[in-house]
This record gives C-alpha cells, sequence and structure tokens, in this order.
C-alpha cells in the first residue's frame, strides 16, 4: 500500500525522526572510556520522567514484562502475599508472573472496564493486622480496557493504615504520557517500557526504585540474574551495564529524553488529554460506549471501544488493516471481539487523530456498524478546534 500505514495500537506507537535518526549511528564500544559521559545523563533524566529525586532508575533490555519481573524478582521472596487487581489483561499477566515466581497473590478481581478498586483494597489492607502483605499492585493504566487507576489513592489507602507494604506501579502505558508522581505519590517500584509514550522501539524495560525497595533488594528474594538491580547498580554508577546494553536503543533513549523534556512534561500530558478528548467525542457521536466505565477511570494513552452486541469488534480491525492501512488494537481475553482500541500515545498530534478517526469510522460502517461518516472526525475537529492554544496569526505573520 502507498504511503505511510496509519500505527495507532496502544504501542509500539509513532516513532519521532528525531529518534529513529539518533538511533542510525555505527555501533559502539559500550566499554570505552567516554561512554558513561553519554550514560550517566540518561539515568539522571529518566528519573525526571519518573519524577523521583530520591529513587535509582535503571535501564533492562528488555521489554515491560522485563520490568515487571525485575521489579518483582530484587524486592519479594517466594511465598510472600501480594495485593492486587485483576482489571484487565495487563493486570492479569502481571498477576500470573508473581504466581510464577511463587508468590502468594491476592487477586481481587472486578469487572472489566473498572480501576483498582482502591476500597476493598483498604479493607484487606486494614484487616492484615500481622502485616503479611508484603506488595501492593497497580497497574496505573490497563491499556487492554483503557483504564486508568487512581495510584494515589491506593497511597493513602495503605498509609491510612500504616501499613508498610512496598507499592508497585506498572507504568508502562502511562509513564511519559500520563501524569505520573513516583515520589509524591511515594510508589516504590514503577515499570516503564520504551514503545510506548518514550516512542521507542521495543527492547528497553525502564524501572525506576525507591531508597526503601532499594533496601528491600539488599537481602535474599526471588532468584534472578539478568534482571539483579545489584549487579546493574555496580556497574551502572560508573557509567557501564553488567552485560552488553542495547547501545542504539540508549541512543535513541537520549533523543527521547530530550524531546519530552523539552516540550515539558506537563504538556506532553495535557496534550494527551486534550488528544484523547477528541477520541472520547469522536466515539459519543458514533454513539458507541467506551469499556471505562466511569469517566475517573478514562485513559489519555488507549482507548477501548465496545462495538454493539452481534457485531465482531475483530472484523473491524481486520477491515481497518487490510481496506485502510490502519492499525487498531483488537480486544485481548476477556474483551476479544468486543472492544476494539485506538492508541493515543506518542508522538502524536490533531491531525493524526483525526486520520485513525476518519479510518475507524469507515471500518465500523464497513463491518455493518450505523453510523454517520464523518461523525466522530467532525466531534473530534470541534473539539480541537475549541481547545486549540490560541495562536496570534498575524503576530506570527
Ligand atoms: C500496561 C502494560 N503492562 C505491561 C505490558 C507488557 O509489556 P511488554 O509487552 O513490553 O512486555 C504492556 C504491554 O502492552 C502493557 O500495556
Amino acid at each position: 500500500m502507498p504511503g505511510r500505514p496509519a500505527l495507532f495500537i496502544p504501542g509500539p506507537t509513532n516513532m519521532p525522526d528525531a529518534v529513529r535518526r539518533a538511533m542510525d549511528v555505527a555501533l559502539e564500544d559500550h566499554r570505552s572510556p567516554d561512554f558513561p559521559a553519554f550514560t550517566l545523563g540518561l539515568f539522571q533524566d529518566l528519573k525526571k520522567v519518573f519524577k523521583t529525586r530520591n529513587g535509582q532508575a535503571f535501564i533492562f533490555p528488555a521489554s515491560g514484562t522485563g520490568g515487571w519481573e525485575a521489579a518483582i524478582t530484587n524486592t519479594l521472596s517466594p511465598g510472600d502475599k501480594v495485593l492486587a487487581a485483576r482489571i484487565g489483561q495487563f493486570s492479569h499477566l502481571w498477576i500470573d508472573l508473581c504466581q510464577r515466581h511463587g508468590l502468594d497473590v491476592d487477586a481481587v478481581d472486578v469487572e472489566w472496564g473498572e480501576g483498582t478498586p482502591v476500597e476493598r483494597f483498604a479493607e484487606k489492607l486494614a484487616a492484615d493486622t500481622k502485616r503479611q502483605i508484603k506488595a501492593v499492585l497497580v497497574c496505573h493504566n490497563e491499556t487492554a480496557t483503557g483504564v486508568t487507576s487512581d495510584v494515589a489513592a491506593v497511597r493513602k489507602a495503605m498509609d491510612a493504615v500504616g501499613h508498610p507494604a512496598l507499592l508497585y506501579v506498572d507504568g508502562v502505558s502511562s509513564v511519559a504520557s500520563i501524569d505520573f508522581r513516583m515520589d509524591e505519590w511515594d510508589v516504590d517500584l514503577a515499570v516503564a517500557g520504551s514503545q510506548k509514550g518514550f516512542m521507542l522501539p521495543p527492547r528497553l524495560a525502564l524501572v525506576a526504585a525507591s531508597p526503601k525497595a532499594l533496601e528491600a533488594a539488599r537481602t535474599p528474594k526471588c532468584a534472578r540474574c539478568f534482571f539483579d538491580f545489584a549487579d546493574m547498580t555496580r556497574t551502572n554508577k560508573d557509567g557501564y551495564f553488567p552485560y552488553t546494553p542495547a547501545t542504539t536503543l540508549l541512543r535513541g533513549l537520549r533523543a527521547s529524553l530530550d524531546l519530552l523534556l523539552a516540550e515539558g512534561l506537563e504538556n506532553v500530558f495535557d496534550r494527551h488529554h486534550r488528544l484523547a478528548e477528541g477520541v472520547r467525542k469522536a466515539v459519543a457521536a458514533w454513539e458507541l460506549k467506551l469499556c471505562a466505565k466511569q469517566p475517573r477511570w478514562y485513559s489519555d494513552t488507549v482507548s477501548a471501544i465496545r462495538v454493539p452486541d452481534g457485531f465482531d469488534a475483530n472484523e473491524v480491525v481486520k477491515i481497518a488493516y487490510h481496506r485502510y492501512g490502519l492499525s487498531l488494537g483488537v480486544g485481548l481475553s476477556k474483551v476479544a471481539g468486543k472492544v476494539f482500541r485506538i492508541g493515543h500515545l506518542g508522538d502524536l498530534n490533531e491531525l493524526m487523530v483525526l486520520t485513525a478517526l476518519a479510518g475507524s469510522e469507515m471500518a465500523l460502517r464497513d463491518a455493518g456498524i450505523p453510523l454517520a461518516l464523518g461523525s466522530g472526525v467532525a466531534a473530534a475537529q470541534e473539539h480541537f478546534r475549541q481547545t486549540a492554544h490560541a495562536l496570534d496569526v498575524a503576530r506570527a505573520a
């Protein structure tokens, strides 16, 4: 198909040219004397994106799943009790990973479309008078359902009963796109991935650990080697790695951090919110419903959109891909065939979002779902017009 394919899955996301160019380099010597001058700044700037001064940033050549594993295996021992909620496929997979490491997970099930059940967590934490719960897991942004959970509220619930468990946050589809505050929310372990808000190819697991988490990592925990914090710390402090790092991706990470920090994190979050609102206006105009059940859970990085009963969301995704070169996310697991997803994160602007909406409308109509062509696009256009920054065109001219 001529032209660029339209990539609107919720990661990997569209890669800025500056990031792509930064990675178009000859391979380099990762033990050279001047390598640390490059790498040490990465750790510092990564901490800014996690919003942590006190924590330590780790860069593993792995996917987000590796980040989960690093967080868990460095700080927990087999048999430790973990409190988590299964709010969608990714929180389910994180729970599964914990169970495979021999952890005793109390997994609270909620209907998919809801966020982390803070009240139920609060009850369980209060009831845990023997302080057996060692870890509380929150999937900040559940990519399968387009649901954002309230991390600060979970921290508040923990503090309300003085619970000493560590707080773990999956920020794979939130960090660098949605407001995330590691220090302010007193998060102990935060996990992100390169292929979402960082606008990089997959295969960097970005992890941040609080001083309390690093302390917990001192005593023997689950078996680990590749993901060992201690090996990383020993070598990272001088700008090196315990094994061959993904040097090309690190060059891309430099460009990504430069872009994010130049735009300003708050502006990045505002942009994501505004673009997400445009998508939500379109969904309303199509008279469809989001999987997310309440506005407080609406995600600014991904919208999972329900198709009416009797229709197959996979068909919409297939048509979009084959007829229009548009990649949308399929529904996963419990919501397979019921939702399709529009990823609206990363290097994105209004006109790109309108492309995704135009292609989605055509695919929805082709799949037999009744809606007026142009209705969603028009609703989003109106939103973008009304919320456009007042540009002094005259002065610019
Ligand atoms: C919220 C969330 N957590 C974890 C993961 C797993 O990341 P990866 O596929 O990079 O291992 C994903 C992947 O999409 C995700 O969306």
